[in-house]
C-alpha cells in the first residue's frame, strides 16, 4: 500500500477535522537501520531513526506538514519563520504545495548551503539578519502578533502534533519504545514532541516509555548549564540557539522519562558525524550527530548500561551541509592526468586483497 503521508496515516491521533487539507509530500515513513558496526563496539542495541530521508531532508516535515495545513484551514495566506535552516526549508516546501507564501528569517552567513538552496529553489521570502536564531525567533514572534501571518516556528502547538508521530513510527518499527531515546536539542521543540508521542501511543497501545537523553552542542547549551547563551556557537549552525523556546517543555520531558539533559563538543559531534558515514554508511548532518555523540558519551561514562536498546535520531541529512563534511574530511580526491596507465598504476597502490 502507498504510504499516504502522517496526516492521513495518523489522523485519528491529530487534530484534524472536514475542513483541515490533507497536505502532504508523503512525508515520515522513515526508515529504523541498526548500526551493526558500533553496537558491537559499543556493547550495546543501537538503531537511528533517519530522518534526512524525509522530503525536505529533515524531520521538520512533520511538524510542518500539520502547522502549513492548519494555517490554511484557518484563513492564512502567509507563514512565517525563524530558522537555522531546516524549518525554513520545510515551511517553504509545503507553504508552496499549499498553494500559500513563506517568510523566512534567518540567521546571516549561518545557515547551511543546502538549506539556503532549498528555500530559494521553493521559492521563499528570505530574510538575512545580522543576528542569531534566538533574536531573528523574538522579531518572527512579534511580527506575526500584529501582521496577517501564521507563526509556524515549534512554539505553534501543530508543530509538536506533527513531530509526535516520528516516536509512534518508532514503536511499531522496533515492537515498542527502546530503553533509551537519544536526541539533539536545539529549540527543544522536538524532545518535547518524541515525549508527548511516546506517552500517547504508550496509553493506547503499551508500547512503554523510553527514558529521554537530550543533547545540546557545548557552545549552546542552555538548558545544561540554566543560562542563556547570548552569543551561542558550534559547528552545528542547526542547534546554535542559545535561548530554547521549549525549554520548560524539554526539561519536563527529561524529568518524567527519568532521563538526562547533557552536552557534546564539536570535536565529539564531529567524530560522530565521521564515524556513522565511514563505518555505517549513514551520513547525517553535524547538528543531528549530537544524539550519536551523546550516546557514546554516555556509554563511556555509565549514564547508559552496556546491553541497552537506544534509539538516536538523526534529524537531518548529510547533503544539507557539504561544506562542513569537505571541511572536517581528511580525504580529498587523488588529481591524476587523463591516462589510463596512471590511474592503474595508482589503484594498484591502494586495492590491497
Ligand atoms: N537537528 C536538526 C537537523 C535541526 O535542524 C534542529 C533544529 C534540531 C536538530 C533541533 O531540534 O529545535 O526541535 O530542538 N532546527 C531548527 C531550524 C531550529 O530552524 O531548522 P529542536
Amino acid at each position: 500500500m502507498r504510504w499516504k503521508g502522517l496526516l492521513e496515516e495518523y489522523k485519528e491521533y491529530l487534530p484534524i477535522n472536514e475542513s483541515t487539507p490533507m497536505l502532504t509530500l508523503n512525508e515520515g515513513n522513515t526508515p529504523l537501520i541498526k548500526l551493526e558496526k558500533l553496537s558491537a563496539e559499543w556493547g550495546v542495541e543501537l538503531y537511528v531513526k533517519t530522518e534526512g530521508t524525509n522530503p525536505t531532508g529533515s524531520f521538520k516535515d512533520r511538524g510542518m506538514v500539520m502547522a502549513v495545513a492548519k494555517a490554511k484551514e484557518e484563513g492564512n495566506s502567509t507563514v512565517i519563520c525563524a530558522s537555522t535552516g531546516n524549518t525554513s526549508a520545510a515551511a517553504a516546501a509545503y507553504a508552496t504545495r499549499a498553494g500559500m507564501r513563506c517568510i523566512v528569517v534567518i540567521p546571516e552567513g549561518k545557515i547551511a548551503m543546502g538549506k539556503l538552496a532549498q528555500a530559494v529553489m521553493y521559492g521563499a521570502e528570505i530574510i538575512a539578519i545580522e543576528g542569531n536564531f534566538d533574536q531573528a525567533l523574538q522579531m518572527v514572534r512579534k511580527i506575526s502578533e500584529t501582521e496577517p501571518v501564521a507563526l509556524v516556528n515549534s512554539v505553534n502547538p501543530y508543530r509538536l502534533e506533527g513531530q509526535k508521530t516520528a516516536a509512534f513510527e518508532l514503536c511499531d518499527q522496533l515492537g515498542g519504545a527502546p530503553d533509551i531515546l537519544a536526541i539533539p536539542v536545539g529549540n527543544a521543540g522536538n524532545i518535547s514532541a518524541y515525549w508527548k508521542g511516546f506517552k500517547e501511543y504508550h496509553e493506547v497501545k503499551q508500547t512503554g516509555l523510553p527514558k529521554i537523553h537530550g543533547f545540546e552542542a557545548a557552545g549552546a547549551a542552555a538548558i545544561v548549564h540554566n543560562r542563556v547563551f547570548e552569543n551561542p556557537e558550534t559547528i552545528a549552525t542547526a542547534i546554535r540557539i542559545g535561548n530554547p523556546a521549549s525549554w520548560k517543555l524539554a526539561v519536563q520531558a527529561q524529568e518524567e522519562s527519568n532521563g538526562i539533559i547533557d552536552e557534546v563538543t564539536d570535536e565529539e559531534i564531529v567524530a560522530a558525524y565521521r564515524a556513522i558515514a565511514a563505518k555505517e554508511g549513514v551520513f547525517a548532518e553535524p547538528g543531528s550527530c549530537a544524539s550519536i555523540a551523546g550516546v557514546y558519551k554516555h556509554i563511556q561514562n555509565g549514564k547508559i548500561p552496556k546491553g541497552s536498546k537506544i534509539v538516536a535520531i538523526l534529524t537531518g541529512n548529510g547533503l544539507k551541509d557539504p561544506n562542513t563534511a569537505i571541511d572536517v574530511s581528511p580525504l580529498k580526491p587523488v588529481v591524476l592526468p587523463n591516462d589510463e596507465k596512471a590511474v592503474a598504476n595508482h589503484i594498484k597502490g591502494v586495492v590491497h586483497i
